[in-house]
């Protein structure tokens, strides 16, 4: 593995986050800036609508990046991936096309593109390994979102073929911490959780879970993922897809008990266990990326201490 010019001296390097108000492109500004990086350039989706070809065009021409993070996309949970296939494959293929393509035709030298787990098929053997990619039929309940994903990842992995440029893909799994989604109609299992059992402490009511708490699910701490997001800026890595975990799953009853201990809550906790699990286990194999000598830093009960203690400070403004 080779380093790129980007270590050390070039700090002034110009860095355009796109999606920087999101849970992930707002960790990977917050480690840049920790290590010294001090051209960041982020817009809201208001600024800059990354539906628009012709507006990311001239965005480009007018800031040129040298490097662009990928961390904005059209993201959901299953209910709304389902309600709105055409949405989340569409919206999800423009953002990235105009994002990798403008890359492609300016002066862009390195590009990282964010995906997820979702791009694996259904039933691949666990743990997950990056060649599972394409080698069967994906979870039909996010399969235009992930169709969009392996389309990005296809995407960037064609121009480092045909013309030997730095674009490399990082599939994180399961991601909480600061900036997560708390709006229990949208949100993630642990965000979610999280919120429940806060917003039952006050008269420990029970708090009620769907389906058995039996399956096993991997989470990683944003601020991790983007310590790897700022390790693949920092360096050339030899291949164009790489997975991001922790190697470590627990029971969803295992971190249902965790963060009722954390958040204090005293109330009973029932399984409704006539509501779907899901699949049974969903863990990444990511020791391509921790052979290159990044490796995760926040063990489970201390990122969801952090979370918690996020959730609590801006409680009034998460939905
Ligand atoms: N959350 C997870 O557990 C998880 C796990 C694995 C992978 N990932 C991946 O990480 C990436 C980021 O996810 P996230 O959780 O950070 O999502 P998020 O919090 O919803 O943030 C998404 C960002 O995308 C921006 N965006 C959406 N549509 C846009 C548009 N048309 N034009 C410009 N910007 C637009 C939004 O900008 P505004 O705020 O300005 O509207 C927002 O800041 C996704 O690719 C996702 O697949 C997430």
């Amino acid at each position: 593995m080779s380093k790129s010019a980007l270590k050390k001296s070039n700090h002034e390097s110009r860095i355009y986050i796109a999606g920087h108000r999101g849970m992930v492109g707002s960790a990977v500004w917050r480690a840049l800036e920790t290590k010294g990086y001090t051209n960041l350039i982020g817009k809201t989706s208001a600024e800059l609508d990354l539906r628009n070809q012709q507006a990311v065009i001239d965005f480009f021409n007018k800031e040129q990046p040298d490097v662009v993070i990928n961390a904005a996309a059209k993201v959901g949970g299953i209910l709304a991936n389902s309600e709105n296939p055409y949405p989340f494959l569409m919206e999800n293929l423009q953002i990235q096309n105009n994002l990798i393509d403008t890359a492609h035709k300016t002066a862009v030298s390195k590009f990282v593109f964010l995906g997820s787990s979702c791009i694996y098929p259904k039933f691949a053997p666990q743990p997950l390994k990056e060649e599972y990619l394409l080698t069967d039929s994906l979870e039909p309940t996010n399969e235009w979102y992930a169709i969009a994903k392996i389309a990005g990842v296809k995407a960037c992995e064609a121009i480092r073929k045909q013309y030997g440029k730095d674009f490399v893909s990082l599939m994180p799994t399961n991601l909480y911490g600061p900036f997560d989604n708390f709006d229990l109609k949208s949100s993630h299992v642990l965000p979610a959780m999280l919120r429940k059992f806060h917003e039952a402490k006050a008269s420990n009511a029970p708090v009620t879970l769907w389906g058995s708490g039996t399956p096993m699910r991997e989470f990683l701490y944003v601020d991790d993922l983007a310590q790897a997001v700022v390790f693949a800026v920092e360096n050339i890595l030899p291949e164009h897809l790489y997975n991001v975990g922790t190697g470590t799953d627990v029971t969803i009853k295992e971190l249902a008990e965790t963060i009722q201990s954390i958040v204090g809550h005293k109330g009973e906790l029932v399984w409704d266990s006539s509501k779907p699990d899901g699949t049974p286990r969903k863990l990444m194999d990511s020791s391509k990326l921790r052979s290159l000598n990044w490796e995760p830093k926040i063990a489970l009960h201390n990122g969801i201490k952090l979370a918690y203690s996020w959730y609590l400070k801006n409680e009034n403004t998460t939905s």
